[in-house]
């Protein structure tokens, strides 16, 4: 295994690093901000809210979507809200982050941590099919992940949640790009370093209008169309200064879009060619993401971290060591989980911004295939 897993913050900081998100800028948030101040409503399902959601629903093509506080409790409302029995498992990919663990307690659930399919880095539904029977106790939830806004069949879960009628949760932390909405609830973080940034915030999207109804409640005291708390529930909605930043984020989602492809796209014809690494499938073509991983041939980690960061260059391996190894999941029970300490051994994250230039994507790529080229002579 690798050393630093954490990625503890370098000191100094790189000169170019692994993020640097951008959000609305102050003058394009400002007419929403006016709006607000001619409204006076300032959270609790206002009008910016309101049409934030009517746009959301359909970028991802669902019939309904709720905003909340953070995808992290977006996950844990979405899993409650299917009232799976308390301290029954929720099977959950260890390839992702802490966030999706930390849900699951949260919902009252034992996350346990199962392998996910090589080619896709995901859990696949007919996996988890098979997993269920070799559960160490009773499975009341699943959730599987979009590993860095890789798409997912859309409706693969609904038949799933159909067939075994367990809670399903999708953590689509990363898709804003790629996620299509089926019944089975997917939570879409909006958190700064996500495509469509706004600072924090997320939104739930499904098909099934009484879920995300009982979503909404969950994060809203309980209360439905009185001040009664009819449900256990918390404060988790997202006000209207959030919707402002998010519905300026929208407005410029196009030229971010195109931003972060142009990014993408620099890395997959200035590594295409090196046949040792190896980059999402579609990654760039079909879909974008805030984040660039590259795969790396075993035992190369160490060498690329070195020679990038005597660069100045910030890399990241996004997801450490896996669920398994966090201080805080270590004791959970688990499945064998080779594929994922395959991925922690070798997907590395690179800078990625709107506004990283072509040559410095070619400088980063150029320092990649030199340590690579060095590994293989
Ligand atoms: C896979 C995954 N799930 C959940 C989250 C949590 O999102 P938030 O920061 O909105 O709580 C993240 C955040 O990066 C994530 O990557």
């Amino acid at each position: 295994m690798t050393s630093q897993l954490w990625d503890a913050d370098p000191d100094p900081p790189p000169d170019i690093p692994v993020a640097r998100p951008r959000l609305p800028m102050a003058d394009d948030i400002l007419p929403y901000l006016r709006e607000i101040d001619a409204n006076r409503w300032y959270s609790n399902n206002g009008p910016l809210n309101q049409r934030f959601q009517e746009i959301l629903k359909a970028h991802v093509s669902a019939n309904h979507v709720v905003c909340l506080a953070n995808a992290t409790l977006g996950l844990a409302l979405a899993l409650m809200a299917q009232k799976p029995a308390r301290g029954s498992l929720c099977m959950t990919p260890s390839w992702t982050f802490a966030a999706s663990a930390h849900a699951a307690v949260v919902a009252g659930l034992v996350p346990w941590l199962v392998d996910v399919d090589l080619s896709t880095q995901q859990l696949l539904p007919e996996a988890a099919a098979e997993l269920i029977r070799q559960a160490p106790g009773k499975v009341g939830a699943v959730m599987p992940v979009m590993p860095f806004g890789c798409p997912m069949g859309p409706g693969n879960w609904d038949r799933f949640k159909n067939d075994t009628g367990l809670a399903v949760v999708i953590d689509a932390a990363a898709a804003f790009d790629t996620l299509r909405a089926s019944r089975v609830p997917a939570v879409v973080s909006l958190h700064a370093t996500k495509t469509l940034g706004i600072g924090e915030g997320c939104f739930v999207a499904s098909n099934d209008g009484s879920l995300i109804e009982e979503i909404g409640k969950a994060a809203n005291f309980g209360f439905a169309n009185s001040r009664e708390a009819t449900s256990p529930a918390l404060n988790g909605k997202l006000s209207e200064y959030g919707s402002a930043v998010g519905l300026a984020a929208l407005e410029a989602w196009p030229h971010t879009r195109a931003a972060y492809k142009r990014v993408a796209t620099g890395y997959r014809r200035a590594l295409g060619s090196i046949s040792e690494l190896s980059l999402p499938e579609g990654f760039g073509e079909k879909w974008i993401s805030s984040t660039v991983t590259i795969g790396l041939p075993p035992g190369l980690m160490d060498r690329e971290i070195k020679a990038l960061s005597k660069a100045g260059i910030g890399v990241r391996r996004w997801w450490g060591g896996g669920l398994h190894r966090h201080v805080a999941f270590e004791h959970l029970p688990r499945m064998p989980l080779p594929v994922t300490d395959m991925l922690v051994a070798t997907q590395l994250g690179l800078p990625c911004s709107t506004d990283l230039a072509d040559e410095t994507i070619f400088r980063i790529c150029g320092i990649v295939a030199e340590a690579a080229a060095k590994t293989k002579s």
